[in-house]
């Protein structure tokens, strides 16, 4: 086998039938929502690569640092042979714990974005002669078809993506990482935690308007596949901390009354002055919270590691 494979577990148009269920779904309900997957087209993903530099975006760099200084004990502990990493980007932080894991065998990333697939994996292959890449183009909210590789098996789900999911979507996808799993198994879990609001919020609305392009990069995907006539500048990006929920909300708001028609959908939009569409949530968590949720989905936390600061939190639990 080459060591570098790709496949699309998906059905011919699964993606775009999704995206029309999505958006009609989306925008005709109350409150108007989308689902982040669908920042991630090529351009999607090259932006978010950005954000995870800039002086603002700490939970990149948090995550890194507990990285280097914790992939020996990660490896030690998992030993693992496959390692599955869901929503996997660039795969660029997973580089340091896939240096440590001496026995692995096959490195799994599933990703939506097939371009960043592509970019990582073959780098990878480059920089780790013998170790199989087998990406998966793929919905990880969905039933994934895994290949076959041996044990142990260790999920990584990094970067904080799990914030991105509510909380009844985090139980579902929960579970169905721990179905992935045998007894003994392990998923290492990157979270970010409660911490002042400002901090929050400086890192979803950055001085150099980076995370406003993105967001708005979501009306430029609607309107390639569905057709539409989107003008992203005419939507502001919103970062706001709700406190009840402890979550940050991504939003565009309509800068004035407008309508929007999706072809595709047979679909025109009205937009009210200041009306809002939440394109994302960014939950953050404390340990308590996370060990809960774990333990209902028959996992258990074992390790526990922050960065320096307290800022973000990776985890390490084990299959029951
Ligand atoms: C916040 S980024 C994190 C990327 C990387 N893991 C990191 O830590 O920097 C989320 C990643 O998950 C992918 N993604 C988002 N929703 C997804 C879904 N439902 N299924 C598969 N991948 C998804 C995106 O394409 C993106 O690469």
């Amino acid at each position: 086998m080459s060591p570098f494979r790709l496949t699309r577990t998906l059905p011919e148009d699964a993606t775009g039938a999704a995206l029309r269920a999505d958006v009609r779904e989306g925008l005709t309900g109350s409150p108007r929502t989308l689902p982040p997957k669908w920042f991630y087209d090529a351009r999607g993903s090259e932006l978010f690569e950005e954000i995870t530099g800039l002086p603002e975006y700490y939970p990149t760099r948090a995550e890194r640092e507990i990285l280097l200084a914790r992939s020996g004990e990660i490896a030690e502990a998992s030993g693992a042979r496959t390692l599955i990493e869901l929503g996997s980007g660039s795969s660029e932080k997973t580089r340091h714990l896939i240096g440590a894991l001496a026995g692995l065998h096959t490195y799994v990333p599933v990703d939506v974005s097939e371009s960043a697939l592509t970019l990582a994996g073959r780098a990878l292959v480059a920089e780790r002669p013998g170790l199989n890449v087998h990406a998966l183009v793929d919905d990880f909210t969905g039933r994934m078809a895994l290949p076959d590789t041996p044990g142990p098996r260790l999920v990584a789900f990094l970067g904080g993506t799990i914030g991105n999911l509510l909380p009844a979507e985090r139980a579902a996808f929960l579970a169905s990482v721990r179905a992935m799993l045998a007894p003994g198994d392990g998923l290492l879990l990157g979270t970010d935690l409660v911490k002042d609001e400002k901090v929050l919020v400086r890192a979803y609305d950055d001085a150099a308007g980076v995370t406003a392009a993105f967001n708005r990069n979501v009306l430029a995907v609607i309107n390639r596949e569905l057709g539409a006539d989107f003008d992203p500048a005419a939507f502001d990006h919103v970062a706001a901390w709700d406190a009840g929920h402890e979550w940050i909300e991504m939003r565009l708001r309509s800068r004035d009354p407008q309508t929007v028609k999706i072809p595709a959908l047979d679909l025109a939009v009205d937009f009210g002055a200041g009306e809002e569409l939440r394109t994302e949530i960014s939950a953050k968590f404390r340990k308590e919270r996370v060990r809960e949720e774990l333990a209902s989905a028959g996992l258990e936390l074992a390790r526990w590691w922050t960065d320096e600061e307290g800022r973000f939190a990776l985890s390490l639990s084990v299959a029951r």
